[in-house]
C-alpha cells in the first residue's frame, strides 16, 4: 500500500529534519510522529465513510491526503518535519466546501484522536491551530 510506504518516508524525514518550532510540547502531547500518522490515517478512513462529506473524497488519492495531513500536523505542532504539500487554499480550491463540511471533518478528526488516546485538552490545542485554515478551505 502506497500510503504505508509514504508514512515510513515521513518517519524518516521526521527523524532527520530540524524542528519547525523550538517548543515541541504539543507534538509530544499528540503522541509524536507514530500517533500523528495513526490518527491522520484514521481521520481519512472515518471521513470517507461519513455520509456528510464522503463524496468530496471520491476523486482523490487517500494515501496522499493521509501522508500530507500527518506531515502538516507534525509540522504545526512543533515536530521535526517540514510540510511540503499544497497550500490549504490550493488543495481545497476545487472542492466547493462549506462551513458544515469543515465542521463535519473536525468531528471526524476528534473521533480519530479519541481512538488514538489523545486527551481532549490536547485535541483542542491542535484544533485551535487548524481553525484559522477554515478561511482558506471553505469557499462556498
Ligand atoms: C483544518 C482542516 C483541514 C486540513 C488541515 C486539511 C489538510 C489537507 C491536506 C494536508 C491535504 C493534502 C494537500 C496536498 O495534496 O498537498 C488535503 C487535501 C484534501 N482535503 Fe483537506 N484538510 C482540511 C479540511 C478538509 C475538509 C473539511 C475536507 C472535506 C470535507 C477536506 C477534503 C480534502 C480532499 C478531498 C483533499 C484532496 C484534494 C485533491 O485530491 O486534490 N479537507 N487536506
Amino acid at each position: 500500500m502506497r500510503w504505508i510506504a509514504a508514512s515510513f518516508l515521513l518517519l524518516a524525514s521526521c527523524a532527520s529534519m530540524r524542528p519547525a518550532l523550538a517548543d515541541d510540547s504539543l507534538y509530544r502531547a499528540l503522541g509524536g510522529k507514530q500517533n500523528i500518522i495513526r490518527f491522520s490515517a484514521e481521520f481519512v478512513d472515518i471521513a470517507v465513510k461519513d455520509d456528510r462529506i464522503k463524496s468530496t473524497f471520491a476523486n482523490s488519492s487517500l494515501g496522499r491526503i493521509k501522508h500530507m495531513l500527518a506531515a502538516q500536523i507534525c509540522a504545526i505542532s512543533g515536530g521535526p518535519v517540514v510540510y511540503k504539500g499544497h497550500s490549504m487554499r490550493l488543495a481545497h480550491a476545487k472542492l466547493g466546501l462549506r462551513n458544515a463540511d469543515f465542521n463535519a471533518a473536525v468531528e471526524d478528526l476528534q473521533a480519530a484522536m479519541d481512538h488514538a488516546d489523545v486527551p481532549v485538552h490536547t485535541q483542542n490545542k491542535l484544533l485551535a491551530l487548524l481553525a484559522p485554515m477554515q478561511r482558506d478551505i471553505v469557499t462556498k
